[in-house]
């Protein structure tokens, strides 16, 4: 297994481009299935989820050209079979957006029901309650979701609690059934926006989308398109923290400012310099870090996928600061791992507390998810000493280049190929 080692103190400076959202890249590519022509999508981030989800389209029947390491061109048209089983399905959570997507275009889907992770459970009950209030029967046997439907129709469906993944599931349904549907209490992340642009310059009639309130009036067909993905939100935030950990002076370049508010607004309330140009924000920080409160909650909160990257920066600040995890059960778990650096907190349920001013030191980690491994490799730029990181797949699967960039903004960070250590098999004898 491939690891990270990273030697710290390091001082991150100079510009970082930040690539397209994987969140969006992962809904957007499986709506590809409702075009009846092709799709060219540009700023696809060049990440492990977005090889994943392009398998399970290929897998489906989908013609796909790689026009570069960025631009794919899909052609769904002879897309001939709507089963999506285990082994393509379980390798990502994201997989279950291929119910909505063949539901919304064939009635029918039958698609392996995703993983867990590492962040608490992660139900699906607001996405079957969104099948079925559109007349789709749904039937989990075998540890399959099982949708059909004789025709989708519009309909009201209110969200118990904020659901990106349902939003977008319900989204992908509707976009083609008789009717309106109205989705209450939708999601509004930048992702949702971007999910219903594209369906729309696909000929979709999406309104309300980044409101509570989205309106989806369903049309008989949609036609190919060419769209580029919005930049990363949680990228560019983890940048941006990375910057202010160590006492950096970075411009993130290729952002969209609004996106990144409550993050910009945390890091101006923990002393650091926050400027905010059309399409890039730079970050200085001069190490004098105050501490804060976090809460994190759906958009426009604050972004529970930046909560592990911040708790960093607080534990490095003067002061004990109170982070409440609002959306996942379970988003606590690198703690316990970042202890080994140093990190000084105490966990309650969905309370953890941070005393401050801890020099950080760097240890051997292990990544146990996306973001909290995104949250290794800040505290190990910032720690005095050498740490490595294992389970780097988790990281990759979100950030694009990582070593490069960082690297180019001067950070200390190599990756290493581990020899397995599982015993070799033995040589075959010719
Ligand atoms: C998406 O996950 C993101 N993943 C997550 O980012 C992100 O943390 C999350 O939204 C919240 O913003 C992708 O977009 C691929 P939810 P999702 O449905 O859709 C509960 C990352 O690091 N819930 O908004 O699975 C659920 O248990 C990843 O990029 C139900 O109860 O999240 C959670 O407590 C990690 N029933 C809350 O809602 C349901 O049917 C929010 O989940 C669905 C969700």
């Amino acid at each position: 297994m491939d690891k990270f080692v990273i030697n710290g103190p390091t001082r991150l400076t100079g510009e970082v481009t930040i690539s397209g959202a994987k969140n969006a890249a992962v809904a957007i590519i499986p709506a590809v299935i409702l075009s009846d022509g092709i799709c060219r999508i540009e700023n696809i981030p060049n990440i492990s989820d977005v090889h994943i989800i392009t398998q399970i389209l290929y897998a489906l029947g989908a013609d796909i050209k790689r026009v570069n390491l960025n631009t794919l061109e899909i052609d769904p048209r002879n897309i001939h079979t709507t089963v999506v089983p285990h082994e393509l399905a379980k390798r990502m959570r994201a997989s279950y957006y291929l119910i909505g997507a063949l539901l919304g275009k064939f009635n029918k889907a039958r698609v392996s029901m995703p993983g867990g992770c590492d962040l608490g459970i992660r139900p699906m009950d607001l996405h079957i309650k969104g099948f079925e209030a559109l007349g789709a029967t749904v039937k989990t046997e075998n540890a399959m979701i099982n949708c059909t439907a004789d025709n989708l129709i519009g309909s009201p469906i209110y969200l118990d609690m904020v659901s990106v993944g349902a939003t977008v599931n319900i989204m992908l349904a509707a976009v083609k059934a008789y009717g309106l549907t109205v989705i209450e209490n939708a999601a509004k992340e930048p992702h949702i926006v971007d999910l219903a642009n594209f369906l729309n310059s696909m000929g979709a009639d999406i309104r309300g989308a980044g409101t509570d309130l989205i309106k989806i009036y369903g049309v008989p067909k949609l036609h190919g398109t060419n769209y580029s993905i919005i930049p990363d939100q949680i990228e560019a935030g983890t940048y941006m923290v990375a910057a202010a950990a160590t006492n950096g002076d970075v411009l993130v370049k290729n952002v969209i400012p609004k996106h990144l508010e409550s993050i910009s607004a945390k890091l101006e309330e923990m002393g650091v310099q926050v400027e905010e140009y059309d399409d890039s924000i730079r970050v200085i920080s001069n190490g004098n870090l105050r501490r804060c409160n976090i809460k994190t909650m759906p958009h426009p909160g604050f972004p529970t996928d930046m909560q592990p990257q911040l708790s960093v920066l607080l534990s490095m600040a003067e002061g004990t600061s109170i982070v409440t995890e609002n959306v996942w059960g379970n988003r606590f778990r690198y703690i316990d791992e970042l202890r080994r650096m140093g990190m000084k907190a105490v966990v309650d349920g969905q309370v953890a507390v941070f005393e401050g001013g801890c020099k950080l030191t760097g240890a051997p980690v292990m990544a146990t998810d996306l973001r909290a491994g995104a949250a290794m490799v800040i505290a190990a730029m910032a720690a005095q000493g050498q740490s490595e990181i294992e389970n780097i797949y988790h990281i990759e699967r979100g950030y694009e280049n990582i070593v490069e960039k960082l690297t180019a903004l001067g950070a200390d960070i190599k990756r290493i190929t581990v020899p397995d250590e599982t015993p070799k098999a033995a040589a075959r004898v010719s």
